[in-house]
């Protein structure tokens, strides 16, 4: 498959092959080290696992908030899901990087950055060039013109963007026009205050990762989240996936704000011990 360069994907009005989408997104790498990995129909299984648990409860499912939700998609999916089982909740995406730049450097160099400069993916001479550096560049020294091309641009880049010198485009999948989600910015690892009390169904799917996060900032993480849940009954699924399998943890909170596991995908969630620690804020009634 070819990969799509950033001007192509957010020029194109036409229809775009999903499995395309899904590999321009997962190609970029953010400046926090994680990639926006992602791909159609990945939860299809644990949907199923879960799916007694969500037709009991559809009709509570009120609101619904998507942690690291990438381009979208699987947020798009969840929201289908729920709607089969007879919900129709208010669905919300949240990613740290959703706002980016198209920046023209010359006619022949055109980067994707975040709107700190930081490039996402570069276009040389209409050709996509991925802007992070992976373990074999380190063997075959492509790591040396990567990092002086990022330090060269970044602030060239940042100074575009800050002059309005350049395209902001969102990086979202197509599946979302027309569709009442919200996808917006926001950091996990920052309390919320509006998000406070508002949810009944909390996903983070691939992003709560030991290998992400440090334990510290993971239990940041979890103290935020639980504090979104509107009370006892919120459901939060947290799951990692490795190749095909699913590794998950469906949490329910309880009546004095402690939470117990409703049911394990796979080997469970690999945080569960950590999340079970917790105790949601206030442990506010329904
Ligand atoms: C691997 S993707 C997971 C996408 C989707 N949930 C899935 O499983 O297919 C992880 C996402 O988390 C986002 N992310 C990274 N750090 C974050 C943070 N501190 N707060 C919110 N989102 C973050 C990344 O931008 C990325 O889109």
């Amino acid at each position: 498959m070819v990969m799509l360069t950033a001007r192509r994907y957010f020029s194109d009005e036409g229809g775009v092959d999903p499995e395309a989408e899904c590999a321009f997104f997962s190609s970029l790498r953010m400046r926090n080290g994680t990639f926006k990995l992602t791909r159609p129909s990945r939860f299809a299984a644990v949907e199923e696992g879960i799916r007694p648990i969500i037709r009991e409860r559809a009709g509570s499912i009120r609101q619904v908030l998507d942690v690291g939700t990438s381009s979208g998609l699987t947020t798009v999916e969840l929201a289908d899901f729920l709607q089969a089982e007879g919900g129709s909740p208010r669905v919300i995406g949240t990613d740290l990087f959703i706002e980016a730049h198209l920046v023209e450097v010359s006619p022949r160099l055109h980067v994707l950055a975040d709107d700190e400069g930081w490039p996402l993916q570069y276009e040389l001479a209409s050709r996509p060039l991925r802007a992070w550096i992976r373990r074999l560049d380190y063997f075959t020294l492509t790591f040396v013109p990567l990092l002086v091309g990022r330090a060269v641009l970044r602030s060239r880049l940042y100074r575009k963007i800050a002059e309005g010198r350049s395209i902001p485009v969102r990086m979202q999948c197509r599946a979302l026009a027309d569709r009442n989600i919200r996808l917006v910015e926001n950091d996990i690892l920052v309390a919320t205050p509006e998000f406070t009390g508002q949810f009944d169904l909390v996903r983070a799917a691939n992003i709560l990762n030991l290998g992400y996060f440090r334990t510290g900032q993971i239990r940041t993480a979890i103290a935020n989240i639980l504090s979104y849940c509107r009370g006892p009954g919120s459901l939060l699924l947290v799951v990692r996936t490795h190749g095909q399998h699913h590794h998950g943890s469906l949490f329910e909170l309880q009546e004095r704000g402690q939470v117990a596991v409703r049911m394990r995908i796979g080997e469970g969630s690999e945080i569960e011990s950590l999340i079970l620690g917790h105790t949601a804020y206030g442990g506010r009634r329904r």
